[in-house]
């Protein structure tokens, strides 16, 4: 069966009080409708639709950035949800199969809970997806038949009695996609708020002789976000779940509360992380790897048995093949580590090629940018890069070649060679001493004068 997603963004999350649109509020590392959507990836649905408000621009970069595939479409005044899932119209006009219509701001829907879903609609027309919340508030209400899902009614319009009903609409529905336009278009907005509410269509699917059912999730599943302190508790929740997903994974945390994933982190089986180790967006890091404590890691490979840290950081682009060591105050950059290379101390390598085994001394430095552009360094393999060294990019050295410490390098260093880039060292006896009594004698003097 084909899946289509369909996230409704087009909300304007006034209590976020924000310039920012709510959806682009992020929660480990990425934007809340990344989750929406992530949540949908075990469906590999055909296509995705993104609904967003008016002036969505933002959101249409941030989207296009997950997903160049992705269909922005724009709800230029929000009508409901009804009237935001009908913007998805002519996105999907020649899609068959099943469309699943999520909430950019609802970040924690399972993957297995879709896929439940998925499958009671193989035997339903619409299925939606129901909880039971501690305090049912004002969520609308499922009025169930036996497992037939009557209609739904939304708190605003509902009578006491639905009011008394303890199960509620998640919000997430799975429905056929013709149907669901079909249905969508058959909607008006003659209720207490005037709106054109998805969750009508399961009355009128029902009048028609349709089937509909509630698929149940946990409460924690369906969390919305509508203010900062949510957003903040979000993420407190997010973090525990991924630690708790890492140590099943058979990952090590040795203290599992200070270490922050982002939404695509992946971490090998017995890898070991320390504490207070930070991952930003789009980190891999292989088996038996050692983040060490206090690095931070964005948009890097960190490959097998490869020692990170303590106090490292990895920025984008930072790709490190198996067996690396970056060590303490060492800044990785848009470069490539060959197997076994070692950057061991406050170093900075951008945009540059490391060769295997090539050492890299303390202080290393690249100089990669010249102020307007930005320039490769290469170092070949097994190369030795005194400590203190400048590389002014773009420059090369040669595999097996050295660089004497305190070496600024201007130009290529051919392979086995030594370059000395410094000048020579003159030592002149005694004159150390003789400096040494002239300052001690002007300072007494000195001193003797302001008494
Ligand atoms: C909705 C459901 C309610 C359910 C609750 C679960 C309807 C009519 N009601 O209510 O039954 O219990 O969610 O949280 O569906 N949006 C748009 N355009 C619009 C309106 C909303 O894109 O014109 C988006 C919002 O950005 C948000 C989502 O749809 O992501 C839900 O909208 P919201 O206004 O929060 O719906 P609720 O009133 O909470
Ligand atoms: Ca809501």
């Amino acid at each position: 069966m084909d899946a289509h997603l369909i996230v409704l963004a087009a909300g304007q999350g006034t209590r976020m009080n924000s310039d920012l649109p709510k959806v682009l509020h992020c929660i480990g590392g990425a934007p809340l409708f990344a989750h929406a959507l992530a949540s949908g990836d075990p469906l590999e649905p055909r296509s995705r639709v993104l609904v967003v408000g008016h002036g969505g621009d933002s959101v249409r970069r941030a989207a296009a950035e997950i997903d160049p595939d992705i269909a922005v479409v724009e709800q230029a005044e929000q009508l409901g949800t009804g009237h935001a899932a009908n913007c998805a119209r002519d996105a999907l006009k020649d899609a068959t199969g099943t469309a699943f219509v999520l909430f950019g701001d609802t970040p924690f829907v399972r993957a297995e809970t879709l896929e439940r879903m998925a499958r009671a609609r193989a035997e339903n027309d619409i299925v939606v997806l129901g909880f039971s919340p501690a305090v049912p508030g004002r969520y609308g209400r499922l009025v169930m038949q036996g497992d037939t899902l009557e209609r739904i009614v939304e708190f605003k319009d509902a009578s006491d009695e639905e009011r008394a009903i303890t199960l509620c609409n998640g919000g997430i529905f799975a429905v056929d996609v013709a149907l669901l336009f079909d249905l969508l278009a058959s909607l008006g907005n003659d209720n207490a708020a005037g709106e054109y509410y998805l969750t009508d269509i399961v009355a009128v699917a029902r009048e028609r002789g349709l089937s509909a059912t509630a698929v149940t999730c946990d409460e924690a599943e369906t969390l919305g976000i509508n203010t900062r302190a949510e957003l903040a508790r979000a993420e407190a929740i997010f973090q525990t779940n991924r630690r708790a997903e890492a140590l099943e994974n058979g990952v090590t945390l040795v203290a599992p509360e200070t270490v922050f994933f982002a939404l695509d982190t992946w971490i090998g089986r017995d890898a070991v992380i320390e504490p207070n180790v930070v991952f930003g967006p789009g980190v891999t890091v292989e088996s038996e790897a050692q983040i060490r404590a206090f690095s931070h890691l964005e948009g890097c490979h960190v490959g097998a048995r490869a020692v990170v840290g303590p106090y490292a950081r990895l920025r984008p682009g930072a790709e490190l093949s198996n067996d690396v060591k970056v060590g303490n105050f060492v800044e990785i950059k848009n470069a490539q580590l060959g197997d076994g290379a070692k950057v061991n101390h406050l170093s900075y390598v951008g945009d540059a090629d490391v060769g295997e085994k090539a050492n890299l001394g303390a202080g290393t430095v690249t100089c990669n940018y010249d102020g307007v552009f930005k320039h490769r360094t290469e170092i070949g393999a097994n190369a030795f890069i005194g400590s203190s060294t400048m590389l002014v990019a773009p420059v090369r050295v040669g595999s097996g070649a050295m660089t004497a410490s305190g070496s600024v390098i201007t130009s290529d260093v051919p392979d086995g060679a030594l370059a000395l880039g410094r000048a020579r060292q003159v030592n002149k006896p005694g004159l150390a001493q003789r400096l040494f009594e002239k300052l001690k004698a002007l300072k007494a003097s000195k001193q003797k004068d302001s008494r």
